[in-house]
């Protein structure tokens, strides 16, 4: 049966419209044909997006700088949904130089099919660390050490509302003859945090289970830093006026487009993260805000362009000189990329956010 099919059957046994958050969820996740799951190539030219570790290894080398004043020979590492590997490859890399290197590398990722992937990648670049790799299903508990979670936010199911006559409602997902929009009656609980005033007809996305998933995290940590880097802003620019179709956006083959209902199970489905929701829940839960910067200031905190000076070979220096744009531009993926830091029973000034540290405006 097609994955169409699947949710299709879902919204008629449910006899009523399912939530935005369960058609992405199948749509993403469904155990065997959802796009995270199913054999599809997603990272890359050959694929559908590029992540900022797939455009650089000096991303991962920035990371790992910033993992390094906060591990301590006796500490871990866990990366959420670590993609291709790539990411894990540069950060244990870099920290063998540093002298750093986490006692295990965990990582959390919901896809079979990307473990394997991840297993390779990494014991091909570094087979003498893959002792300290360790794949979990579920979250560990007392973590010490560096989270890290990149473009993983976005990734994760959310719901689709919709302003009127100053309520919001939920836009679920009905179907006939294709799938389609439908907006329930009853008012939306709890009433997103809004600060200007909405027009009619105002669309947007609220992401419910990454407040649970923030949550959970502070239960699993005992002590250390938690680095949530992906595309968003803060609840002002969130709601701007401009954004009146929200922020959901669906990658196939590297174009953008805003609608989730074709090539299901085939393309990415994203919503930008509301940065303001996240720390608000982080604080709720017990996690002090320790930095917010844009990823082309938090790159240039941790020494971005220091690889490119220690690169004599001049093609070489030029071609790392193109990947720091890319990260660091704002044109690229500079200003709509942001990091946002969270700590647990530690108290350290982050090296990352020397240059910029936002989180009083958030
Ligand atoms: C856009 S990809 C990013 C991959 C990688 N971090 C990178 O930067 O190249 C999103 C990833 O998040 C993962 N993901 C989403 N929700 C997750 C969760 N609750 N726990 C762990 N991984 C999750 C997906 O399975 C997928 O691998």
């Amino acid at each position: 049966m097609s994955l169409e099919q699947i949710i299709k059957n879902t919204i008629v046994q449910n006899a009523s419209p399912i939530g935005f958050d369960e058609f992405m969820d199948l749509a993403l996740y469904h155990p065997t044909l959802g796009y995270y799951r199913s054999g599809l190539e997603k990272f890359g030219e050959k694929g559908d997006f590029i992540t900022a570790p797939e455009t650089s290894d000096l991303f991962g080398f920035c990371l790992a700088r910033q993992c390094a004043q906060v591990l301590n020979g006796t500490n871990d590492i866990l990366e959420f949904g670590a993609g291709s590997g790539v990411l894990a490859t540069q950060i244990l890399f870099e920290l063998g130089k540093l002298n750093s290197l986490p006692k295990k590398y965990y990582i959390l990722e919901l896809s079979g099919e990307l473990k394997h992937r991840q297993a390779q990648t990494i014991n091909k670049v570094l087979p003498e660390l893959m002792d300290r790799v360790v794949w979990l299903d579920e979250l560990p508990t007392d973590f010490s050490g560096v989270v890290i979670a990149n473009e993983v936010l976005d990734a994760m199911p959310a719901k689709r509302l919709i302003y009127k006559n100053n309520q919001f409602y939920e836009l679920g997902v009905g179907f006939d003859e294709n799938f389609i929009w439908q907006q329930l009656t009853t008012q939306f609980t709890p009433t997103p945090s809004v600060d200007v005033k909405l027009m009619n007809g105002y669309t947007t996305e609220v992401n419910l289970r990454a407040m649970a998933w923030i949550d959970s995290l502070y239960s699993s940590v005992d002590k250390g830093l938690v680095l949530l880097i992906d595309y968003g802003m803060g609840r002002e620019e969130y709601f701007h006026p401009q954004r009146f179709e929200g922020t959901l956006r669906c990658y196939h083959q590297h174009k953008a487009s805003d609608d989730p209902f074709i090539n299901i199970g085939e393309q990415d489905i994203t919503t930008s993260v509301n940065f303001s929701d996240i720390a608000d829940q982080a604080s709720v839960s017990g996690f002090k805000i320790s930095g917010y910067a844009t990823q082309a200031l938090f790159l240039i905190s941790l020494g971005i362009d220091e690889y490119l000076l220690e690169q004599l070979d001049e093609d070489k220096r030029i071609n790392l000189a193109q990947q720091v744009k890319q990260l660091v531009l704002p044109s690229a993926m500079g200003e709509s990329f942001k990091v946002l830091a969270l700590s647990k029973n530690i108290s350290v000034k982050l090296m990352g956010f020397v240059e910029q540290d936002l989180s009083a405006k958030l």
